[in-house]
């Protein structure tokens, strides 16, 4: 061997080792930990410059996956996987109260990119999104913050009788923004809805945009200028609502208030909101059911401290028994139930379940049943007809949830009836009750001020009904004057009954006195 072969078979030797360390600390490191480790994170469509994103912090060992899922207002553990980077699931849960949650995440490693994603029912096809990998802690769960001890709040003085309005979820959800609010305002003042008493007009989720570097909150591309919007509002003698939730995120997985509830407050109040829809969401991540209270409470002193009326509507879905708690923690109204749908099925469901609820509602404190879906197309006119008669029996927030700007003259009737109104706002604030049930037929009552009464005679069959209405069953045997709030008209019944023929899924709604 001559001096040149000698030193290029050192170097090649050379080379070689090092070649074979190598790929023994490659082989090594991907036994500890497989190519799917890392934060990933794959970002929603968006219409207003706000991006949605779902986090994927993953942990692959060999042939197991374990991590942490954060999408919208959800933060899952991953609890089982199978498979691996061709294509694996996995199984995560969280508690959201005293509920297990669980969902099902498919995805598959393609070149530098993760297709990741889920079927929102089981018969449909995942619907995949893009994941990249971002820098670790991003989009990690903030740190909880302890909750306050629990101490009352100041009653604001609002909501003397439940609260008229507006609010844009049931009809716009996602697609609510600065022109289709001021087109609701210009309707609502113009349609009689303002003469009949409707005043607050509700933006819900999906107007927040990120927080600017001092932490103050601001507003997406679909709500350029908030102070402007409800300076209109306000222009139009209405009042305007906005939404938030105690949790990181909100229902829609916006920006929520957490951390940051005194400042929120401070800029609503800047903006000049008048009422205040806080909705749970997020928070379910952090507290427990029994911590709600002391949540509530932090955003009820927060409001109170702005120096602004603003009204405060819990919604938290009527967990934790939270009639027993709104008023002390500032809420003037607070929801009952999980979210209305416009079918008969949906609002009967809630409505005619609220019977054990009526001791709790009184002036400025209020049992919330959810908005209305009057005009949304999903019922009759008698069915209607029967949401309008039952929330003003059971004296809950009248919140329009249709498009106020094309409405037909049999909704706008519903909606205006000034007399089923006065029963809603009776200033007594007492809530109905059922009184007789035969069937599928149902009395219900409820107390006005000035000795009057009242009676909603309901026919939640799908065929016309006869119903006689004693009135010494009822309790009104002394009764003088009768007149029926949809007919419009005084009704004379000398005897002690009143025989009246009730539509299928339709009410006759009385005033007794
Ligand atoms: C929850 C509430 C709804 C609505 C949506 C918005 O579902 O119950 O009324 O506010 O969030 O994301």
């Amino acid at each position: 061997m001559n001096r040149v072969c000698v030193k290029s078979y050192l170097l090649i030797s050379l080379l070689l080792t090092g070649l074979v360390a190598l790929s023994v600390a490659i082989s090594s490191q991907a036994q500890q930990s497989g190519v799917l480790t890392g934060n990933w994170a794959a970002a929603g469509p968006s219409n207003d410059g706000y991006i949605r994103k779902a986090y994927f912090n993953l942990k692959q060992e060999g042939d197991s996956i374990n991590g942490t899922i954060r999408a919208t207002q959800f933060f899952y553990k991953i609890i089982k996987s199978t498979g691996g980077p061709d294509g694996f699931s996995l199984e995560a849960s969280m508690m959201d109260g005293k509920n297990e949650r669980k969902v099902t995440y498919e995805g598959k490693l393609i070149g530098n990119e993760m297709q990741i994603g889920r079927r929102a029912r089981p018969d449909q096809p995942v619907t995949f999104q893009t994941a990249v990998r971002v820098p670790d802690g991003e989009g990690a769960m903030p740190a909880r913050i302890e909750p306050p001890p629990l101490r009352k709040v100041r009653y604001n003085g609002l909501a003397k009788t439940p609260p008229m309005g507006w609010n844009s979820w049931n009809k716009f959800a996602g697609r609510i923004d600065d022109a289709t609010v001021r087109g609701i305002a210009d309707a609502m003042s113009k349609n009689g809805m303002k003469e009949a008493g409707y005043v607050y007009i509700n933006i819900d989720d999906t107007w927040e945009g990120y927080r600017d570097a001092q932490g103050n909150i601001t507003t997406n591309k679909k709500f350029p200028d908030m102070k402007a919007l409800a300076d209109y509002v306000h222009s139009k003698g209405l009042k305007l609502g906005i939404y938030s939730s105690p949790g990181p995120n909100t229902c829609a997985g916006y920006e929520g208030s957490y951390g940051h509830e005194e400042q929120d407050a401070r800029t609503y109040a800047a903006w000049g909101i008048d009422y205040l829809k806080y909705d749970w969401c997020g928070a379910r991540n952090l507290y427990t059911d029994e911590e709600m209270p002391a949540i509530y409470q932090k955003m009820g002193e927060a409001l109170l401290k702005t120096g602004r009326p603003i009204v405060y509507s819990l919604c938290q879905y009527g967990r934790q028994d939270v009639w027993k708690w709104g008023p002390d923690v500032g809420g003037n109204l607070w929801r009952t139930t999980g979210d209305i749908r416009d079918t008969w099925d949906s609002m009967t469901g809630i409505g005619f379940r609220q019977n054990d609820l009526a001791m709790y509602a009184k002036p400025g404190h209020w049992n919330d049943p959810d908005m209305l879906e009057i005009g949304n197309g999903g019922m009759t006119d008698a069915e209607y007809r029967t949401h309008m008669s039952l929330w003003a029996i059971l004296a809950a927030p009248l919140l329009a949830g249709n498009d106020l700007r094309s409405m037909t003259p049999a909704m706008i009737e519903i909606l205006t009836n000034k007399e089923v109104i006065a029963v809603d706002q009776d200033k007594l604030g007492k809530q109905g009750k059922q009184a007789w049930k035969s069937g599928d037929q149902e009395i219900w009552t409820r107390p006005l001020s000035g000795g009057a009464t009242a009676v909603a005679v309901f026919n939640r069959s799908k065929e016309d009904a006869k119903v006689t209405v004693k009135w010494t069953d009822l309790g009104l045997a002394n009764k003088k004057t009768v007149r029926d709030l949809w007919l419009h008209q005084d009704i004379t019944t000398a005897g002690s009954e009143y025989p009246v023929t009730v539509a299928g899924h339709g009410v006759v709604l009385l005033r007794v006195k």
